[in-house]
């Protein structure tokens, strides 16, 4: 067994048959993650001192990265005791993950490839949760995970769920999917939610597809208004396709949304090339990103380059599956 260090002084146990966020969360601590299979980069760290190994290829990891000693701890197990540059989240009140049972309480066509999936969980239940982190579904032999799109005030939880022609799940939700099926959930899963940014004065939220999700979920949030009030300007960057796309907007006039389309005119538009338009101190800026890993990717180079810190750029990939 090696003892793992972090920074903030916490530490855990992990044996060279776990992964690292794996032991982190049977220990009760919270490091940032999100899909677990090494694919978008969020619990990323590097490491102080120390030896791990991997089976796979950590393809998120630039060459330069991968020099400068990161890892990605979803997918590294220890060969020592380790050092890391990262800290416990666990003061943001995440909870434990439980698999429960759901049932399908209402189905909402959004767009023509876009559904609004409600579920309810047994009464006695508790679902706790950050709004901003996902969920997984499992029904009949498929997992697949979801951002919850509903604060955690709601009695129901609230998914929006894209088509993606053939796949395994996509054929259950847009084909067969009905009332009262049952299926289990693993609630809640990863660490997108919102931090406290003292003295931060603009806050970005991007978003591509039912990326905005997480976001119309942090922003419904009533416990989360707080922290939304501490920002001098909040602003709303959706990509869709087009106009008749866009489902949702936030009910706040504070809010400043701007739906980025890219095929309502000849001039593709994408929410990454939209950011320099607003023209903020990026210095005084926090951004959220949530959607594809390409936009992500993208608008964190782009915001970097325009002056934004790079610890204050927070997102969650949504890493396709079949
Ligand atoms: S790469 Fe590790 S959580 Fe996504």
């Amino acid at each position: 067994m090696f003892q793992i260090k972090l920074k903030d002084f916490k530490s855990f146990s992990c044996d060279s048959n776990q992964t690292i966020i794996e032991a982190a969360l049977k220990s009760g601590i919270f490091l940032d993650h999100s899909c677990l299979t090494g694919r978008c980069s969020s619990c990323k760290f590097k490491v102080i001192s120390g030896e791990s190994f991997t089976e796979f290829e950590e393809s998120p990891l630039s060459s330069f990265e991968k020099s400068e000693g990161f890892i990605l701890t979803c997918i590294r197990k220890p060969l020592s005791d380790l050092e890391l540059d990262a800290e416990d989240l666990g003061e943001y009140g995440f909870s434990q993950s439980v698999t429960i049972p759901a049932k399908i309480n209402a189905i909402q066509q959004l767009t023509p490839e876009i559904i609004q999936v409600n579920l309810r969980v047994p009464p006695n239940q508790k679902v706790n949760f950050l709004e901003g982190q996902y969920l997984n579904v499992i029904w009949n032999g498929i997992k697949r995970s979801y951002s919850i799109a509903n604060p955690s005030s709601s009695f129901e939880i609230e998914l929006i769920i894209k088509n993606y022609q053939g796949g395994a799940m996509s054929t259950y939700w847009f084909g067969q999917a009905k009332t009262n099926d049952l299926m289990r959930l693993e609630i809640p899963k990863g660490t997108f939610f919102l931090r406290n940014h003292p003295g931060k004065e603009n806050l970005v939220f991007l978003a591509t597809g039912t990326g905005i999700a997480p976001i119309k979920s942090i922003l419904e949030s009533t416990t989360n208004q707080v922290k939304l009030g501490q920002f001098k300007r909040i602003f709303v960057l959706w990509g869709m396709k087009f106009e008749k796309e866009i489902f949702w907007e936030p009910s706040s006039s504070e809010v400043e949304f701007i739906p980025v389309l890219s095929r309502e005119s000849q001039s593709k538009r994408y929410v990454q090339n939209v950011i320099s338009n607003l023209e903020l101190d990026m210095t005084n800026t926090v951004i959220y990103a949530c959607g594809s890993e390409d936009m992500i990717q993208d608008a964190r180079n782009k915001s970097i380059q325009l002056g934004l810190n790079s610890n204050h750029f927070y997102s969650d990939a949504f890493v396709a599956s079949n």
